[in-house]
């Protein structure tokens, strides 16, 4: 499926690392060659036609975003460098303020780094407790287990949509809801949902949301930060300087722009939300549902080919994802990814940035075959060949 659109495959590799970066089609890359060749001014700073020209696209490109997770205003789409800082600045600029010492703030073992840190630096200087909502035997988040582990001392639950090892959706409607129903904010990190699924903000009624372009299809260093309105008043900036402010004096006078601008600090990255938006005008063409389903039969595929081979050990039979993480009984998994890459395969190896999560799985390091739609079930053919042979991984791989 649309394998013609993406230059990268024509050089015949195998990429299964989607979950790291994404592949870019021919028309993203054509719209950011267009503004750096044909109207490489800058954003909301000039009085002459470039200027007026890259302001609407990059407005354009923000309206795209609101609509494409369906958010109420545009004011709720703040575009940042990707999903990390849209977190770090959820957690410095709108909770360390709010929150006292001994609040606590349910995050999961499963979290990627992104979603842990920032919590980790606010308990070190602010004295909030980090606790962990425990997982269920698949390594999945219930309403259940997120109901044992509040206390009246819970201000905010932090949660990937879709974690980035094990691949799990986590019901994020229903933690949403209650969470509401006992005054807890939810951030939801949708670094790994929102290339793959439709996202309802309103519907799911999430208070946060932040995810990054480069693993949809989009350019690197641009990412969302979507927050409710009356939350983002609340943000403090974290970035001051230009763009940002209405006025200022020697007298240390300050007036902010309104949001969403006075939350994107400095010179943005114009090419980057410019091709975010073409990013997202190409997935909608194929169709959110489309891709999770194309996604879902990719993996159920090579989940039924993988589970007949004695040596792979699936950390993740089920789930709803294209993630598949495994290990080749007894060897390592740097190992493994190097045999692999001698045959054009691209996967990712290690822990995946999710450092804390072997608590939960009892490995610290996998292999991961992360899937987009482009991907074909003659890729995985191909690769799970390549995997059979136990003896031929271990003579062939250094
Ligand atoms: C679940 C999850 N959260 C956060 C991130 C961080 O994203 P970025 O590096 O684009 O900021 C990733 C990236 O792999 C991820 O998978």
């Amino acid at each position: 499926m649309k394998q013609e659109d993406f230059p990268m495959l024509r050089q015949e590799y195998i990429y299964f690392d989607n979950g790291a970066t994404t592949l870019k089609p021919q028309c993203v890359i054509d719209k950011i060659k267009d503004y750096y060749e044909n109207y490489s001014a800058n954003a909301h700073r000039g009085d002459y036609d470039f200027s007026y020209k890259v302001d609407q696209a990059y407005e354009n490109a923000r309206e795209i975003v609101r609509n494409f997770i369906h958010a109420k205003k545009r004011e709720e789409i703040v575009f940042t460098s990707g999903t990390t800082q849209s977190l770090n600045m959820i957690a410095f600029g709108f909770f360390a303020p709010l929150l006292e010492p001994g609040d606590e703030v349910l995050i999961t073992q499963s979290e990627h780094a992104s979603n842990v840190l920032p919590w980790f630096i606010l308990e070190q200087k602010k004295g909030i407790v980090v606790k962990y909502i425990s997982l269920d035997e698949d390594h999945y988040v219930t309403l259940e287990n997120v109901k044992k582990s509040i206390t009246p001392k819970t201000k905010v639950i932090s949660i990937a949509g879709v974690t980035n090892v094990i691949g799990d959706a986590r019901p994020m409607k229903e933690i949403t809801e209650f969470a509401h129903e006992n005054n807890i904010f939810v951030v939801c990190d949708g670094a790994q949902m929102v290339p793959h699924v439709p996202v309802d903000v309103e519907y799911l009624d999430i208070d946060f949301l932040a995810f990054s372009g480069h693993k949809m299809c989009g350019p690197t260093g641009v990412g969302v930060l979507f927050g409710k309105s009356e939350l983002l008043e609340a943000m403090e900036p974290q970035n001051y300087g230009g763009g940002m402010n209405e006025s200022f004096d020697s007298a240390s006078e300050v007036e902010l722009k309104e949001l969403p601008t006075r939350l994107e600090g400095g010179t943005p990255n114009i090419a980057g939300v410019i091709g975010l938006g073409e990013a997202i005008l190409y997935l909608e063409k194929i169709g959110m549902k489309k891709i999770h389903e194309v996604e879902q039969e990719l993996r159920t595929y090579a989940i039924e080919k993988m589970m007949h081979i004695p040596h792979l050990d699936i950390l993740d039979l089920e789930s709803d994802s294209g993630i598949i993480s495994f290990n080749v009984d007894g060897i390592f998994s740097q190992d493994v990814a190097y045999y692999l890459n001698k045959y054009k395969v691209c996967v990712r190896a290690g822990n995946h940035c999710a450092k804390i999560l072997k608590n939960e799985v009892g490995v610290t390091n996998s292999l991961r075959m992360s899937f987009y739609f482009y991907n074909t079930k003659e890729e995985i053919d191909t690769v799970i060949d390549l995997l059979r042979d136990k003896e031929r991984i271990v003579r062939e791989m250094l």
